[in-house]
């Protein structure tokens, strides 16, 4: 056989539905529902599409100057990925041995033990306690940990002592996935520029807060040498130019995103607490969306209704999350619309 074994065997991540239909209220893989800053119209209406002839900047300092200024670090700590799913799956290869794992939490982005399978390396999850609430094994080991804070699909932020000490503790890498960081009151941005943290990393990406899933772009921060090891096995142009010149123009404009961010934010509490009072279990949300659980926990059965009245949530059955739905916060007039197809 051609196909080698793991492939063969691998069930592949499925990404949220990509409805054709613009009639469709679409709440279901955690987009903005704001346009990116109007600096990025302006940065894409004066590229020369001549400049394309040329390969782009291979380590795409431009960009790195930009983002070192906004987290206060040095351009050698900072490493840019098409998408922080690149990212993620090059840390998967810089970070495991063949015979190492990956770890992570359950119930947390489903795309981690994908990428276990793909390196053909032992899955490491560790189930979240109750409610979704941080449990940890003092011996545990993995010799990369991938954490999504806030987590996804549950909203909720772990407590910060608690990652800190794990970062302090923990043998092997420790990647912080903030894809929703810019929705928190806060963040860990600190413990990848922390001193004695030489294990661990913090990654953002522009899809979420600034608008822009469609460019594929993610970046990551730590200690210069694990950001070294990235570079070492990339893509020699992982980052096409027009995704340098439009992340440039956006990382440019971070007034916008944060209004944004405030809109969002004000829907989210709108809608949270309009669920609460209709007796939804709501987990309390410090992303851009809501985990919350029907009165009489039938989440699949309100996921039909909804997708038949075309507004499209996400629903990922199984035990832990299986009385849920997760719910991407949109403008104020989809939550109106959404409240009014749960009467
Ligand atoms: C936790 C988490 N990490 C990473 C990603 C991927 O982000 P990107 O669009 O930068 O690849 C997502 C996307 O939904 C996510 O939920």
């Amino acid at each position: 056989m051609i196909i080698c074994k793991n492939v063969q065997a691998l069930v592949a991540y499925t990404p949220g539905e990509q409805p054709k239909d613009p009639g469709i209220i679409k709440l279901n893989t955690n987009e903005n529902p704001y346009p990116p800053s109007p600096k990025v119209a302006e940065a894409l209406q004066a590229f020369d599409a001549a400049r394309l002839r040329l390969y782009p900047d291979p380590v795409f300092l431009a960009l790195r100057q930009r983002i070192a200024e906004i987290h206060g670090c040095a351009v050698q700590q900072i490493f840019i990925g098409n998408g922080s799913d690149e990212i993620l799956a090059l840390c998967t290869r810089a970070f495991v041995e063949n015979d190492g794992s990956v770890g992570y939490f359950e119930p947390s982005y489903s795309l981690y033990p994908v990428l276990a399978d793909i390196r053909g390396v032992e899955r490491r999850p560790v189930a979240l306690g109750a409610d979704f609430t941080w449990r940890m094994a003092a011996d545990y080991e993995a010799s990369l940990f991938l954490m999504t804070n806030p987590n996804a699909p549950t909203s909720m932020q772990h407590d910060k002592a608690a990652v800190a000490a794990f970062c302090r503790a923990f043998r092997g890498a420790v990647l912080i996935d903030e894809a929703y960081g810019d929705f928190a009151d806060a963040g860990c941005m600190d413990l990848a520029l922390a001193e004695g943290n030489a294990n661990t990393l913090v990654m953002r990406t522009l899809s979420k807060s600034f608008s822009l899933a469609g460019l594929r772009f993610g970046y990551v921060i730590g200690p210069a040498d694990l950001i070294g090891a990235l570079y070492k096995i990339k893509d020699s142009y992982n980052m096409d130019m027009l995704a340098q010149v439009v992340g440039l123009a956006a990382l440019s404009d971070l007034p916008y995103m944060r209004e944004n961010v405030r809109k969002i934010r004000a829907t989210r509490e709108r809608l949270g607490a309009e669920l609460r009072r209709r007796g939804w279990r709501v987990c309390e949300s410090q992303t851009n969306f809501l985990f919350a659980s029907p009165p009489d926990g039938r989440a699949e059965k309100v996921f039909d209704a909804l997708k038949a009245a075309k507004i499209y949530v996400r629903y990922f059955p199984g035990p832990a999350t299986g009385e849920y739905l997760r719910i991407t916060v949109g403008t104020e007039a989809q939550a109106d619309a959404l409240l009014r197809h749960l009467v």
